[in-house]
């Protein structure tokens, strides 16, 4: 396999809006995110992931553009950013912006000269389609709620988005459209970034017939992701921009891909794929609901060792995925992938061991590494995200209460990855001094940076320690390029797998459940490498005639023996 420079490295996701207000109005900015390079750089990252920061109206929080080119005021000014990038260049850091091109802002200057002239240049760089009889052209719901065609003032036609209505999807078939977003991206590159995080990719590829699917649902309309996974030869389109741009600066990009199809991981993340990885959902996607958010399953633990051990081997035969255990639309990972008695310090170090030592390129999203938690919401209008409102409003409909509607937001809602990050236990968490723009999850008290910095025992110190360890001269190669092998995976409540390579094996083992569980050991132990349990040195975790005893929530990372 060609090595190449990103194999290695730690990646970190900000929400900048949510990261650090440095000027009191509620709103996260750049000047919050230069002024914690030191402690991102002390967590072992390398790589930082911005969401995005450019010119919008915000209605789905900057994934509407109206101007690829500007730094929304909210967030400062473009000398910022360059301030921003001289600043983790002088740290070995490297930033990645996010690349939102399936679809932009009704507020884009293409929008309102498609919408001045619907039968001009510009109403070719979206899809304008005449309607049914009045009604729009075809079934299709779009993952915010409604129908998917909008229609345009003055005309018989209507314009296709696939979020929300301000966020017109551009049409890829436009040659010109292209030429200008890779206009666009190269011209990023060249300002310095070290590459993207690409935003619902895969949804660039229409069927520009837009025929009508079976119903799914009470409102008659069938989801438009069938339309995405119906429609071949988005491949086409991924290697004109890879080409045209990516490849050309041998930038880092990672892909948001939902619905991938069987035999099609090569193509995406081989040698010489469309990207250079792509996040992995599968986890995620267990707790995905038929009809919204009300019929989500919890996460089963079994269903999910299953999963995560599946698409962690099937991966490496292909290339690297990016590991995550929440973003900012998803979820805090503590809520959702542990049961009850496992949210605490010691469940948020064993998820996180679990993780960030897999095959592939580690995330961490802001906050994660001091254990952030879903916030308590009381009522829907302390929400933001058009999602959940929209959920909210789907479970209403379909008979649940307020207060149960309440309570499937609480769990879902992509607001909890998005409350800002608690940096100390003053008034809204050292996040603002102003009035934060969403509500600071009330568990500040407990659950923040400062505390944390002086504990050396707490989940932040022991991030830092696991992230040293995955780049240590020692276990780097073994880490990075090590084979994953699952062990023990029909074993009680035991998730467990080893990175082995020529010259190492790696035991890495955690009991998620309430009781201790003795493994025989399959190899015998040579040294503890890392461990969760509290106050105990790494030298003091002995285990005699190889049984290892893992507690509740117990985590281990174990160098074995090479070979019996
Ligand atoms: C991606 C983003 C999400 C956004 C959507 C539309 O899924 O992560 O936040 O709402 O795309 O851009
Ligand atoms: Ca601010």
């Amino acid at each position: 396999m060609k090595q190449k420079w990103w194999h290695d490295k730690v990646a970190y996701q900000i929400y900048p809006k949510s990261f650090l207000d440095t000027n009191g109005d509620g709103i996260g900015d750049l000047r919050g995110i230069i002024s914690k390079l030191d402690y991102i750089k002390k967590l072992g990252i390398d790589i930082i992931w911005l969401s995005p920061i450019y010119k919008s109206p915000f209605v789905d929080q900057g994934y509407d553009i109206a101007d690829y080119y500007a730094i929304a005021e909210e967030f400062g000014t473009m000398e910022e950013f360059d301030e921003l990038l001289s600043e983790a260049k002088k740290r070995d850091m490297y930033i990645i912006m996010d690349l939102v091109i399936n679809h932009c802002s009704d507020q884009h200057e293409w929008f309102q000269k498609a919408l001045a002239d619907p039968e001009g240049e510009y109403a070719d760089y979206f899809y304008f389609r005449k309607g049914k009889n009045g009604n729009p052209p075809s079934n299709y719901r779009s993952y915010f709620g409604g129908s998917c065609w909008e229609p345009v003032p003055g005309t018989d036609k209507f314009y296709f988005h696939m979020f929300a209505k301000e966020q017109p999807d551009l049409n890829w078939e436009n040659p010109k459209l292209r030429q200008e977003l890779y206009r666009m991206i190269n011209w990023w590159m060249e300002k310095g970034v070290a590459g993207f995080r690409i935003d619902a990719i895969i949804n660039i590829k229409k069927n520009p017939d837009f025929p009508d699917f079976e119903p799914d649902g009470k409102d008659g309309m069938a989801g438009c992701q069938k339309m995405v996974e119906s429609v071949d030869g988005v491949g086409d389109l991924l290697e004109d921009l890879k080409k045209n741009t990516f490849q050309k600066y041998d930038a880092f990009t990672v892909a948001e891909v939902f619905s991938i199809k069987p035999g099609e991981l090569e193509q995406f993340i081989g040698e010489d794929g469309h990207f250079s990885t792509i996040f992995d959902f599968s986890a995620h996607s267990l707790s995905e609901g038929d009809l919204g958010w009300y019929d989500a399953p919890d996460v089963d633990f079994k269903k999910w060792r299953e999963t995560v051990i599946n698409a962690q081997l099937e991966i490496q035969k292909h290339g690297f995925e990016a590991n995550i255990i929440e973003n900012h639309d998803e979820p805090r990972g503590v809520s959702r992938f542990l049961p009850e008695y496992a949210r605490t310090p010691r469940g948020a170090k064993m998820l996180g061991t679990i993780s960030v030592l897999f095959r592939g390129i580690p995330f961490i999203f802001q906050g994660q590494e001091i254990g952030m938690q879903n916030a308590v919401w009381n009522d829907i209008d302390e929400y933001d995200d058009i999602s959940t409102k929209d959920q909210y409003h789907i479970a209403r409909e379909a008979g649940l209460s307020n207060e149960e509607a309440l309570e499937v937001c609480g769990r879902m809602s992509r607001d909890n990855g998005r409350t800002p990050v608690q940096w100390n236990d003053n008034e809204n968490a050292g996040f603002t001094t102003g009035t934060p723009w969403l509500k600071v999850n009330p568990n500040y008290k407990e659950i923040n940076v400062e505390s944390q910095e002086n504990d050396a025992e707490s989940v932040l110190n022991y991030y830092r320690g696991l992230v040293a360890v995955r780049k240590s001269s020692e276990y780097k190669e073994v880490f990075t390029y090590g084979s994953y092998i699952p062990v023990y995976e029909n074993t009680q409540t035991i998730m467990a797998y080893y990175r082995v390579n020529a010259d190492k094996r790696i035991l890495v083992a955690a009991n998620f459940g309430q009781d201790e569980i003795e493994l025989r050991l399959e190899y015998p132990a040579k040294n503890v490498i890392l461990s969760n349990r509290e106050s105990a040195s790494k030298e003091r975790v002995n285990i005699p005639g190889q049984v290892l005893k893992l507690g509740s929530c117990e985590v281990i990372v174990l160098e074995c023996e090479h070979t019996v």
